[in-house]
């Protein structure tokens, strides 16, 4: 199966395009919203909670599992892949979202971008150095937006606190840059708050969202690396976990567009492997 990973509804956002553009190949999420969220949190702890994710999903049988986790991919995915994978778990593969989307920024897009994130991401530049690599003239303009995925992960997505803190984090964007024509909502919470967003720019500013574009890049992946895709389960099966114990059923189908029933697991055992 292939896993996907996030600090907790995220990663539904980014799972919901990869089952609509690989219907067959079957998933198992994980969602951490006993510990979300990650974004305010130190790198050591976010590589912690991050490879316990993965090792839990590799016990799940995953050759392949995706961080769709901004601030996961900033944090955790190059030590993952450099220190853990090679000397524990040689044949598996771990691929973050901050890759294939300065490539689609990169690829698509011509003018200066805006970077709405978690603090953690912010904080790595890891869009200013994926983008710096791709695109050297490319100005990015970054802003930290605390608080927003304690009030997705709350339900509160349409709140009036939501609202202003929406409004706060995108007046300071566009004060930092008013060139700006590109907004790419760098955190898969964003995007079920992608109408607070777009209320807030202006209309000519283009507001982009990771999740049709990883699940591009994915399939290329894909169809690039055959011996991967030849590992994964076919029978479009969907499995759901989550770290808590409170039944959040309800709001992630909401997140996902389709009902999806969690089952709740412990990732403790997976401190001492
Ligand atoms: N959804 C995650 C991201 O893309 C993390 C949010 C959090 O836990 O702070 O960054």
């Amino acid at each position: 199966m292939l896993g996907i990973f996030d600090s907790g509804f995220g990663g539904l956002s980014v799972l919901k395009h990869i089952n609509n553009r690989l219907p067959n190949i079957s998933t198992v999420f994980l969602g951490d919203n006993a510990q979300a969220p990650y974004g305010t949190r130190s790198t050591e702890e976010i590589f912690q909670l991050t490879l316990k994710g993965v090792r839990f999903l590799f016990q799940q049988g995953c050759p392949l599992v995706i961080l769709a986790c901004n601030t996961a991919s900033s944090e955790a995915l190059r030590r993952i892949q450099q220190e853990i994978l090679p000397v524990e778990f040689p044949d598996r593969r771990v691929l973050g979202v901050i890759r294939p989307a300065s490539e689609h920024l990169h690829e698509r897009y011509d003018g200066d971008v805006g970077i709405l994130a978690t603090p953690a991401t912010i904080r790595s530049e890891s869009y200013a150095k994926e983008v710096a690599k791709l695109a050297p003239n490319t100005s990015v303009s970054q802003v930290a937006c605390p608080g927003l995925v304690e009030l997705i992960e709350q339900g509160k997505c349409d709140s009036e606190q939501t609202n202003e803190l929406v409004s706060r984090y995108t007046n300071t964007l566009i004060e930092m840059n008013p060139q700006i024509e590109y907004v790419l909502l760098a955190c898969t919470h964003y995007p079920l708050i992608y109408d607070v967003f777009r209320k807030q720019l202006p209309d000519h500013i283009k507001l982009i969202s990771q999740g049709n574009i990883v699940a591009d890049k994915l399939k290329e992946y894909l169809d690039r690396n055959k011996s991967i895709l030849a590992k994964l389960n076919q029978d479009g099966q969907r499995l759901f976990y989550t770290t808590t114990s409170i039944d959040l059923s309800d709001q992630a189908s909401m997140f996902y567009q389709s009902p999806i029933q969690f089952t709740h697991t412990s990732l403790q055992k997976y401190d001492i492997l």
